[in-house]
């Protein structure tokens, strides 16, 4: 690492859209706030003076379990001794009277230029880092949906903001969670004299960090899903490079805990069971109502991975978790469906009914199954980019074939 020849380093996170670890589908299994503090403890061995800022949209959307997890994600950042956090549009999906108390959870402060309540800016307008040039603050989009704030528009709030500072002292960040195109409009409204001082970071849909080229100011992106770290050394000649959090980062053991804990919350809080379900009257049945009839397929697909299906996540604690049951059990949201494993015993795992539906009807009267012909596209459902990025169906279904030849 090239140390202070290069200036200080700024290190930026955020956009991790829900992944506050990663599933373990598939290998590898990259990032998570534990190893993230793991490998932060490790770099201030190196550069004690880093910086550390988030650019927010920690989540995607609201809800109980998001609320949670958001709380983790303020301890483990807490401890990982972040400087500022820009709260985004998941955050505020959580509430805003929720997200105004969040503010003192944490011992970092919030930063938001450009959303105020009965007039007031409800986060700080922003932060210096340290007692450097470098000072951030944060720029929402329009966020519909939001009652109980006004957000001003980012390009009037920037160049606002920007005549409070002093050309010749700072060098502002702005921490911005819009999409790219929103950013790049951003870039375009920096004041000319601003124009070698200003940087912008944003979230971005890719992975891994990256800087846009063409722009009016540097805008960079710090990837998404926590699964890397955005270097960002202003002063260098390469201005962001980035660390991926890979596998073999053993846990930092208080986030490891932390994590624990919060699974315990999940199975506490019985947030599985209480999943919001569809109506249905068809029941699910289980496998062993279809051996009867289909002996074949069932003692074929008995031993593949659908199978354990229940104990890969069992093994974790992470049967706790709706965001893992839901492809890991049979009839998930469905009130005939999988509720809990001593309640539905019959419906761990990813049996016939996960695909064909519940059997009830099919099992008295022989009609067709609830979804009929299923074809490749039925398998994203649950083999998803994030969940099995190796997904092809040529190479999946022969594993699973059935009924056999010739029936
Ligand atoms: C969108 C559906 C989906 C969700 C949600 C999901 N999984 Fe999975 N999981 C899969 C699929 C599909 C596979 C098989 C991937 C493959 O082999 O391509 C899998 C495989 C696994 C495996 C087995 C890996 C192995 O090598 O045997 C584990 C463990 C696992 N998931 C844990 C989890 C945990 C923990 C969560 C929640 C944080 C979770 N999953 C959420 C679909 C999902
Ligand atoms: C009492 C016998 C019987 C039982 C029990 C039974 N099936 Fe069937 N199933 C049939 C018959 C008969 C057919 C139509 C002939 C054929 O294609 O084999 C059929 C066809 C199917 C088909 C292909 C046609 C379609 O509707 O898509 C699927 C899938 C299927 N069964 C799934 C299941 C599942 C899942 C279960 C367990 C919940 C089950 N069956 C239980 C007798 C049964
Ligand atoms: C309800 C969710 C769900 C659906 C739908 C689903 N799968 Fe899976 N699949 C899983 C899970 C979960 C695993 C991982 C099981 C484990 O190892 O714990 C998995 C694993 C597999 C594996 C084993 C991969 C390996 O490690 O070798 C194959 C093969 C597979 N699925 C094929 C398919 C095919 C083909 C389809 C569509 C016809 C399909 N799956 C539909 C959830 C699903
Ligand atoms: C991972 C998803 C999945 C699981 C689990 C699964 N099937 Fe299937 N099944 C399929 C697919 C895909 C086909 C191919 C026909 C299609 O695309 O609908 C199929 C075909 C069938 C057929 C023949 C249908 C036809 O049109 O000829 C039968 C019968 C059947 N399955 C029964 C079962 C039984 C019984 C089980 C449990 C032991 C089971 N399936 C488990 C996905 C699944």
């Amino acid at each position: 690492m090239p140390g202070a020849l290069a200036g200080p380093l700024i290190v930026l996170t955020g956009n991790e859209k829900g992944f506050i670890r990663p599933c373990g589908c598939s290998k590898p299994a990259l990032g998570g706030v534990h190893r993230r503090a793991t490998w932060l403890e490790k770099l201030r061995k190196e550069e004690p003076g880093l910086h550390l800022v988030s650019v927010g949209n920690l989540l995607v959307h609201g809800g109980q379990q998001q609320r949670m997890k958001f709380e983790t994600f303020m301890m483990s950042m807490d401890l990982m001794g972040y400087q500022a956090l820009a709260p985004g549009p998941g955050e505020f999906s959580l509430g805003v009277d929720y997200l105004l108390e969040m503010r003192s959870f944490a011992s970092f402060p919030f930063v938001g230029n450009n959303v105020f309540k009965d007039g007031e800016r409800v986060f700080k307008e922003s932060v210096r880092l340290g007692d450097g040039p470098y000072i951030v603050t944060g720029l929402v989009p329009p966020l519909p949906g939001v009652a109980g704030v006004v957000v001003k528009d980012p390009v009037t709030s920037l160049k606002e903001w920007l005549r409070t500072l002093e050309v010749e002292r700072d060098r502002p960040i702005v921490l911005f969670n819009g999409d790219r195109k929103a950013a790049v409009t951003l870039a375009s409204a920096v004041p000319a004299v601003w124009r070698d001082r200003v940087i912008i970071v944003f979230g971005g849909a890719f992975d891994g960090p990256f800087e846009l080229t063409d722009t009016a100011v540097p805008v960079l992106s710090v990837g998404s899903k926590g699964r890397f770290l955005a270097y960002l050394r202003p002063e260098a000649r390469t201005r962001l490079s980035h660390f991926r959090l890979e596998e073999e980062i053993a846990g930092q053991e208080d986030v490891t805990m932390m994590l624990e804990g919060y699974r315990q919350s999940l199975a506490d809080e019985k947030l599985v069971e209480k999943y919001p379900r569809r109506p249905l009257e068809n029941g699910y049945l289980g496998d062993a109502s279809c051996v009867e009839c289909h002996e074949d397929s069932c003692k074929l697909l008995d031993p593949t991975p659908h199978e354990r299906a229940w104990a890969s996540i069992k093994a974790t604690n992470d049967h706790h978790d709706p965001e893992c049951a839901s492809c890991h059990v049979t009839g998930w949201g469905d009130s005939t469906g999988f509720i809990t494993e001593a309640k539905t015993p019959k419906l761990i795992n990813v049996t016939c009914e996960a695909c064909h539906g519940a059997g009830e009807e099919h099992v008295n009267v022989q009609t067709k199954t609830p979804n009929g012909k299923l074809g490749k596209g039925f398998c994203i459902r649950c083999h998803d980019p994030d969940n099995s990025p190796q997904f092809d169906f040529a190479k999946y279904w022969p594993k699973i074939a059935h009924p056999p030849e010739g029936k």
